[in-house]
């Protein structure tokens, strides 16, 4: 494995391979690798010839009140997990390299960003629309690796990728669970342990909220049941409950027939926020 801190040599490799062609396959990430992003690079390792991962975190997605600084690293013990999971080029840039003083533009991301967590986090989603944008440019995958897990960002990635045509295919990796159902996460280290009991009811309402749509029921009523469901399972209040068609992210109520719906949870414990989310396709009436 070549670890490249350089943008120019990352895209000299890249262009050498290409010319063998040699087909890419890349994960971008923020570092501190846990098992959801271990789950993208196998995949990546099987279905490509070269694997690139990048460790680079984005300042740009940050919002005035998120601790950048404190965002956990550990290059280290990403660098040994990289070289297990058979990574040949870990993209490691400084965020001088990545945002040169004199940038002049950004990416502004129009649609999908007003609910879920976007709502919370104004700008979010431009940060990472910009710094993706800038990695498929400097890594040029036939094929780029999401966790569903992060399914809105998955949504604004394939409007990115749409708007701006660019020839690569975004796999969406479905989110790896516990065998009680809790989607694995570095957050879960912060429930206590009665709360660890109690945190796999998220992914029960979830299922709870898909029987109930596809028996026909309101999307009013099945938020307000899985609400609570939520609180009588967890003692917490969910800090939203959401039902949207998928991937545009519009009201189920405005889509004449959505194919794919997604049911998306916030709540927020002692200390951890968990999200969770199912995807699933719906036909209307049917
Ligand atoms: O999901 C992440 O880790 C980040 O948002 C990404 C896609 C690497 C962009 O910084």
């Amino acid at each position: 494995m070549k670890i490249i801190k350089q943008i120019s040599d990352m895209q000299r490799v890249i262009k050498i391979e290409k010319q063998q062609g040699k087909k890419i396959g890349f994960v971008p990430t923020m570092g501190f690798l846990h098992e959801g992003h271990q789950t993208l690079l196998q995949e990546a390792r099987k279905n490509n010839d070269i694997v690139v991962l990048s460790i680079f975190v984005n300042p740009l997605q940050f919002g005035p009140n998120e601790d950048l600084d404190a965002y956990p690293r550990d290059f280290e013990r990403d660098e040994e997990i990289a070289k297990l999971r058979g990574v040949d080029f870990l993209f490691y840039p400084s965020v001088e390299e990545m945002y040169k003083e004199n940038r002049t533009t950004i990416i502004k991301v129009e649609q999908r960003v007003d609910v879920l967590c976007g709502k919370h986090r104004p700008g979010h989603f431009d940060g990472v629309a910009t710094v993706v944008m800038k990695l498929f440019q400097i890594v040029s995958p036939d094929a780029a690796y999401f966790g569903m897990k992060d399914a809105q960002q998955v949504a604004v990635i394939e409007g990115l990728i749409t708007d701006y045509h660019l020839p690569i295919e975004l796999v969406k990796v479905g989110t790896v669970r516990e065998e009680d159902g809790l989607a694995k996460s570095s957050r879960n280290v912060y429930l206590t342990e009665e709360e660890r009991t109690k945190a796999p009811s998220l992914y029960k309402s979830l299922t709870l909220g898909k029987s109930l749509l596809e028996d026909g029921e309101k999307v009013h009523t099945v938020k307000q049941k899985m609400e609570e469901d939520i609180l009588l399972q967890t003692g917490y209040k969910a800090e939203y409950v959401e039902i949207y068609a998928y991937p545009t992210l519009q009201e189920l109520e405005k889509v004449k027939e959505a194919e794919s719906v997604i049911i998306a949870i916030a709540v927020k414990f002692s200390k951890a926020r968990l999200i969770d989310n199912i995807v699933f396709s719906y036909n209307k009436g049917e």
